[in-house]
């Protein structure tokens, strides 16, 4: 998909709803060149330290994890409704188990700010560069989050991704 640099603000209410229904795809690659590809719901888009900055929050137990870890930036992946079986898929399955690009024909273009790869198909992408990142510290979280959202512990960490390059299909 032929796609423009935007702003990072561009569609971003797109990204947020898509976010809350059904969510986006999170690709990272590792130095080797490997990539992996997770589905998520929770994060958010603002300014930290006069930047703009992705937050998004990855469970230790995820695949993805050790990508992030050793990758140091991420790209966002905004798929369109019809997208829905991907974000399903994605969301599903690890990539311990699965290629899931291969698995599902998700072709893929290298990011142009960050190593990394950003999903063909998906009409809107960010590149991040990880500027921060800490864990949820369970004594500072309210305790009904931690009773709904952590029964098994697991607690994700947050990685800020400092947004490098914003771009939307043509
Ligand atoms: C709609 C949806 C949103 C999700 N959001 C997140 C998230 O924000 N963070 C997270 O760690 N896992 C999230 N998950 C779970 C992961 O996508 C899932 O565990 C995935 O299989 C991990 O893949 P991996 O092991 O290849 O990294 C979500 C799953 C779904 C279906």
């Amino acid at each position: 998909m032929e796609r423009q640099e935007v702003a990072y603000t561009y569609e971003l209410e797109r990204t947020l709803s898509m976010l809350r229904s059904g969510g986006i795809l999170l690709a990272a690659t590792k130095p080797s060149g490997a990539s992996n590809v997770m589905t998520i719901g929770w994060g958010t888009v603002g300014i930290i330290w006069g930047r703009p900055i992705f937050v998004v929050m990855v469970r230790p137990s995820r695949h993805t994890y050790g990508f992030m870890e050793e990758t140091g930036a991420f790209t966002v992946n905004v798929p369109t409704p019809e997208l829905r079986a991907w974000t399903s898929f994605c969301g599903t399955k690890s990539g311990r188990d699965v290629d899931k690009f291969a698995a599902l024909g998700m072709a893929t273009s290298p990011a142009q700010k960050v190593r990394g790869v950003t999903i063909d198909a998906c009409p809107l992408v960010y590149e991040c560069k990880v500027v921060h990142h800490n864990d949820v510290i369970p004594p500072h979280l309210a305790p009904e989050i931690v009773s709904g959202s952590y029964p098994q512990g697991d607690f994700h960490r947050i990685y800020f991704g400092e947004i490098l390059g914003t771009y939307a299909s043509k």
